[in-house]
């Protein structure tokens, strides 16, 4: 078989055929496979039956899978999946929907804001693998957002205002923006501020992208409400339809996405009924992103404590 790819959308996003994910694959499809996520940044595959063990192995080609620690607030005990695996279903380890009012469930609904997976970490995500197992009957589209077409559609202004400036990114900003702003000591250290550059150059194609994602919440040296207002508008701007694929899920689709040049966000769905999506992420390098030296250094816990303003 050979791998092709065919462009599914006027800016961005490609479907990708003649490859078996189940398999192992050789070198010239990893090498193609990743030459399509540099140009297109999301890749889609349909009628891909992969286990849990194929999509980590899959997800290897490309690098080492995140250590998923420190993204959730779900105890260990409750996981419904092995390690390396990111539940992002809206199911319990009992396999059905969780409640309304439990708290891993509003925790979760933070996937419907736009972001950029674990850009609350400093060493943030590099792919994103979505599998979906069960698709739900109503809604639960995930849409893309071009991060490249949106940096490049910026005025010549705006690109100088924001080149060099820095963000603060926390889980405790993106759920804090939905009201969660109750944390357990220990969830507060593992939420802790990281910083991370608003402008990202991609290390293989030189383009660059407006990092943003919900998880940002403050810009080093900006008054907070001033730095939320160009947040926010970057992220309008951003996230026009034109910059827009929306992604209608079939079950046994796969879709990869490079976080370093994209947003993400799923739309509502039914909750009583199940959705069942697994995620493998591929860990990203530090120094893409997180400038080092005496100013940059990670915040104090005083300051992460005050954070979900
Ligand atoms: C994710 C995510 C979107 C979805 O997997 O990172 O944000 O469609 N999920 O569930
Ligand atoms: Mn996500």
């Amino acid at each position: 078989m050979t791998t092709a790819i065919r462009q599914i959308h006027p800016v961005f996003v490609g479907e990708v055929s003649g490859v078996d994910l189940t398999l192992p694959l050789s070198r010239d499809e990893v090498a193609a496979i990743e030459a399509g996520m540099d140009r297109y940044a999301v890749l889609v595959f349909h009628d891909q039956k992969i286990t849990d063990e194929q999509q980590m192995a899959f997800s290897q080609n490309f690098g080492k899978l995140e250590d998923a620690r420190g993204g959730n607030i779900t105890k260990p005990e409750d996981k419904r999946l092995q390690v390396g695996m990111n539940d992002v279903s809206n199911l319990g380890k009992d396999g059905r929907p969780l409640p309304r009012d439990s708290r891993e469930r509003a925790f979760n609904l933070g996937n419907m804001l736009w972001h950029s997976d674990s850009s609350f970490r400093p060493i943030p995500a590099k792919y994103s693998l979505l599998s979906a197992r069960v698709v739900n009957p109503v809604g639960g589209n995930t849409e893309f957002a071009d991060m490249r077409a949106a940096y490049d559609a910026l005025d010549a202004a705006t690109k100088a205002e924001i080149e060099a400036l820095v963000c603060e990114h926390s889980l405790m900003y993106s759920r804090g923006s939905l009201g969660m702003l109750d944390y357990s000591d220990e969830e507060r250290a593992m939420f802790k501020p990281v910083r991370q550059r608003l402008v990202r150059t991609h290390p293989v194609t030189g383009r660059k992208s407006l990092y943003l994602s919900s998880h940002a919440g403050a810009i080093v040296g900006l008054p907070t409400a001033e730095a939320r207002i160009l947040l926010r508008d970057l992220n309008e701007h951003a996230t026009r339809p034109a910059f827009v694929y929306v992604h209608r899920w079939r079950p046994w689709d796969l879709v990869m996405w490079d976080n370093r040049q994209m947003m993400h966000r799923v739309r509502r769905y039914d909750d009583t009924q199940p959705r069942d999506m697994r995620r493998t992420t591929v860990a990203g390098a530090v120094a893409a992103t997180y400038l080092g030296g005496p100013d940059m250094a990670p915040q104090t816990p005083q300051a992460a404590r005050s954070a979900p303003a």
